[in-house]
This record gives C-alpha cells, structure tokens and sequence, in this order.
C-alpha cells in the first residue's frame, strides 16, 4: 500500500533509498501505536488478552518498535540529505539497498519472534535467539550482530559521499555524530549478570543516544530542513548547529548522571547528575529561541520591504519541524528537569510522572521532526515545487500532538498521586505501591491516557491517508 508513495521523480538512488526506509518506519510507527493502546488498556482490565499477549510483551514491542521506526527514518533521512549536502552522488548505494533488506528482514523477524515466542527461559539461548531484556533495546544478539553489520554500510555510504564531496558543516557535525551514535549501541550488546553493572552501561544507549547524539542529530535535519524549506542562510544554521553540539554533548554526557542515582552506583552521581543534567534544557532553550527569533526576524524585513518573505516550501513538514521546537524544549527541558535532582527523583523515581516524560519526549524531540522529514522526502519523491498543508495534513498533526499532550498530562497527574501517596504518605512500600494505584486519581488518568491514545492513533489514520495522497495532489495542483 505504502508503494503508493511514487518515488518515480528521483533519479538519485540515495534518496530512493531514503524512501524506502521511510515507508518501513511509518508501518513501525503504527504497529508502535497499535501495542501502545494493547497496554494501555491492561492498565484498566488486568485481565486483557492475560497469559496471550502480557502487558510485559505489548510494552516491550510499544517500546521496541519506537526506537526501530525512529532509526528507520533518522537513516531515511540521512539519505535524503546526502547528495543535497555534498553534491555529489552517493557512494556505494547499491550496497546500502542490500543493507536495507538485510536490516528489514531481520526486524521482521525479531518482532515475529517478539509477539509469538515473547519469552524465553534465563539461558544464554534466549539471549542469542529470543530477546536481550534491555529496555528499549531488545533485539536478540544474532540481531544485534546483524545490526551492527548494515549500520556500518550505511556509516561507509555517508562517509564515502562525505569524503567525495563537499563537507558543508551540517555533513561534518553528521559524520561525526553518527560515529558517536553508531558505536554506543555496542555498550548495549555485551551482558553482565550483574544488574547495577549492566544498568551502568545500559544507560550510555539509552540515554546518550536521546540526551546527546540523538539531538545533535535532528540538530542537523533541523538545519537542513529549515534551509530547504524557508530559505535559512546556512551560516545562522550552522553556527547554532555548533553550538549545540558543544553544549549538549558537555551537559548530556555528566548528564548520565541523573539515572545512576539509585541504581547502587558511587553517590557523587548525585552532585554530577543533578547540576550536569540541569544544564541540559539550556541548548534545547536556546535553540527554541533561535528558531523563533530567525522566523521572525526574517519575516520582519521581507514584510517591511513590502514582500511576501520566504514562503513555505512545504506546510506539513514545516508545521511538524515547528512542533519539533515546542516539543524538545516541553518534552526533554520541561518535563525532564522537572525530575532531574535527587532531591525530587528520590520521589518521582519509576513512576508515572516518568512515563509522561519519555512520551512528551520522544515525540516531541523525535517523532515530530522525522514525520517533517517524511513529509520533505514525499515532496522530492514526486518532484513538486511547493506543498501545502492538506485538511488531512491538519487532522494528523492535530490529533496526534493534542493526542500525545492529553496522554501526558494524564500520566503526570497519576504520577503526582504517586508521588503524594505512594512515596510521600505510605512510604514507598509494597502495600503502598498497590495502594496508590487504586485511587480514583491514578484510575482516572489512567483512563484519560487510554482515551487519549485513541485520539493520537486516528490522527495517525489521517496522517498515512495523507502522506498516501498528498504528493499527487500537489503534483495535479502544479500541472494545472
Ligand atoms: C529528547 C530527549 C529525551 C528523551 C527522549 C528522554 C526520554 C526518557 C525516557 C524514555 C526515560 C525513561 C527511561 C526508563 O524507562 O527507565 C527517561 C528518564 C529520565 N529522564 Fe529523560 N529524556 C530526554 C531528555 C531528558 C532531559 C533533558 C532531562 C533532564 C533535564 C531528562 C531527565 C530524565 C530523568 C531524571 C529520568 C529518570 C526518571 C526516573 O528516575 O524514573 N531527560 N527519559
Ligand atoms: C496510541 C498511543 C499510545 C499509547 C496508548 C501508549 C501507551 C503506553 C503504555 C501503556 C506504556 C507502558 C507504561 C508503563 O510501563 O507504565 C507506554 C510506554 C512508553 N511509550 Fe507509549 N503509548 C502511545 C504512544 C506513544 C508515542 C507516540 C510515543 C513516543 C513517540 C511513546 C513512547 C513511549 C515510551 C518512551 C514508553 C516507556 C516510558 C517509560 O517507561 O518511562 N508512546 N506507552
Ligand atoms: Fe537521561
């Protein structure tokens, strides 16, 4: 179905190959939603689909599924960018194609695995064949091995152009980063049955890749994207682009710090966690206001003059990227420094008020800008000058933002009950834990969140319906 999308005006098969990733990622990002509302409704009926399909399998798969579909399309998009950036046709594409299928086979094969195995005895078969048990990061090692195998094409492809070609800053910062981003996966493959030991070295994926080589990374599309699509000058871009990559990587790596508070790691974390990861909304804020600020000042001058400024390219991917703005800096600064100290963590530790953190978080630093690169890719994909926003474009990122932001506020208030009851009041206790869950403030919000995933998974109908359609539209609107 997804074939629909024509990438029959490319003659550059790096961006071809960007589309093809980009299809994969948007069936992941459905079957993400899908299990996300499996265990959502747990939350409410303990007993639903019990002993068939676990909430432990459906949250592990909601889970698995979100850092795939987001990789697939970080890779897309890299693609998509790459002969812009260096002028030059990219090398070894062929391979990369190979790679591609290698990569998607083997996804399929491990959430085959996922839904039907689910689960294995505690052996070193279950680790090679069944899954890891690394939150987040699940793949079973014969898939990791495969991973790391087409990642390195990919890396050599991106490289190779980057050395033929013309190394613009926004191409070195990537080059560079996706070193970073590459390689830590590798602290997520070896195991250890010591678990403060494997939790240590767990969280160089999990959180270096979202709090420091993932930002940096969108950095670069937001770079891109803003120059392809209202005309940035890439000198404002990339001097911010800089910036970042200075201030997220210093603030990000001590940042670690803040999930080594309780996991029996020595307590000068304490000190390095809370003052490193406080630091780190700074870039989100200052790029925040960037944004902004060029917008608006550039808007200024062109109105002055009496001219209609720089128009936007493409409605859809600049609303998104713009969602990008308000969501990193909600999602990660707010959200995030809102349960940094350990003076508050101590509290907040593992409950909902987490789980409303990683969703506002990833969605609004990740999911919100690679739908816009999506959405850029499709404009290339059918060779279109400009394309604008859809009605089915607007229900999308409606319905999936106000989706993801009731969901948030819903957990939020679960995890202040927590916090109050369950922590506060009770004591932390066994007792206690069950205690909190029973009250009307955590069940209700609990409902809340249930509705709400209903509402993001019909704006994410609307958005394939429209990322189906929208390119020959705006074809058909061109030719008349
Ligand atoms: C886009 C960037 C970010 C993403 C995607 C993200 C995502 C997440 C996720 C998914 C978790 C839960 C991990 C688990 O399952 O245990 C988490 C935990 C946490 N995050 Fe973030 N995060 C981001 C940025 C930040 C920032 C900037 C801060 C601080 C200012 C922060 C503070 C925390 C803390 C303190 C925890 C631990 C919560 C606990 O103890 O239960 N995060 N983050
Ligand atoms: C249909 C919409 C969705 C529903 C119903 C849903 C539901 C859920 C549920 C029930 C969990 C398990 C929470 C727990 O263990 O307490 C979860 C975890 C998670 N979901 Fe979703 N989700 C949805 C969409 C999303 C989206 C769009 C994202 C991000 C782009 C996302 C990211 C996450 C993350 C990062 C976690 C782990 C959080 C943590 O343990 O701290 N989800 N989700
Ligand atoms: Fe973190």
């Amino acid at each position: 179905m997804l074939a629909s999308i024509k990438t029959n005006s490319l003659t550059n098969e790096g961006q071809k190959l960007g589309m093809m990733y980009f299809r994969v990622a948007v069936i992941l990002f459905g079957a993400q939603l899908v299990m996300g509302l499996i265990a959502a409704i747990q939350f409410l009926m303990p007993g639903f689909l019990f002993e068939i399909f676990d909430f432990s399998v459906a949250r592990m798969v909601h889970i698995n599924a979100l850092v795939v579909w987001m990789l697939y399309a970080m890779i897309g998009s890299t693609y998509l960018m790459l002969t812009d950036e260096t002028e030059h046709e990219g090398v070894g594409i062929a391979l990369g194609k190979l790679g591609f299928w290698i990569l998607t086979a083997a996804v399929t094969v491990v959430v085959l695995v996922y839904i039907f195995i689910q689960v294995g005895a505690g052996t070193e078969a279950t680790i090679w064949f069944i899954n890891e048990g690394r939150e987040y990061i699940e793949a079973p090692r014969w898939a990791d091995i495969g991973i790391v195998v087409v990642v390195l094409i990919f890396y050599w492809n991106v490289f190779a152009t980057y050395l033929a070609g013309k190394q613009t800053g926004i191409m070195t910062v990537m080059v560079a980063n996706l070193l970073a981003l590459a390689g830590l996966y590798i602290a997520g493959m070896f195991f250890t049955d010591n678990i403060s030991m494997d939790q240590f070295w767990w969280w160089w994926v999990i959180h270096l890749w979202v709090e420091a080589t993932w930002e940096v990374f969108v950095g670069t599309l937001a770079a891109y994207a803003l120059i392809k699509l209202i005309g940035a000058k890439r000198e404002i871009v990339e001097m911010w682009l800089w910036i970042e990559v200075l201030m997220l990587f210093g603030s990000g790596i001590l940042g670690l710090g803040h999930h080594y508070f309780w996991i029996g790691t020595p307590e000068y974390w304490w000190e390095i966690g809370a003052l490193f990861s406080a630091l780190e909304p700074v870039p989100l804020i200052a790029m925040f206001v960037h944004v902004l600020y060029d917008w608006g000042k550039e808007q200024g001058i062109a109105n002055g003059k009496g001219e209609e400024g720089n128009v936007i390219k493409n409605g859809p991917a600049m609303a998104w990227i713009v969602t990008n703005a308000f969501g990193n800096f909600l999602g990660a600064g707010i959200w995030g420094f809102f349960h940094t100290l350990p003076q508050v963590n101590i509290y907040t530790h593992g409950t909902q008020f987490t789980a409303a953190h990683g969703h506002l978080s990833f969605f609004g630093a990740y999911a919100t800008i690679l739908i816009g690169m999506i959405y850029y890719g499709i404009q290339r994909a059918y060779g279109v000058e400009r394309m604008k926003s859809t009605f089915k474009s607007k229900m999308g990122i409606f319905m999936i933002t106000f989706g993801v932001m009731g969901m948030t506020i819903a957990l939020t208030i679960a995890g202040y009950e927590q916090v109050l009851v369950e922590r506060a009041d009770l004591g932390a206790t066994w007792n206690a834990f069950f205690t909190a869950q029973d009250l009307a403030w955590y069940t209700q919000a609990q409902l809340w969140r249930a509705i709400m995933g209903v509402v993001t998974f019909v704006g994410f109908i609307y958005l394939v319906w429209d990322l189906l359609t929208i390119g020959k539209a705006a074809k058909e609107t061109q030719e008349a």
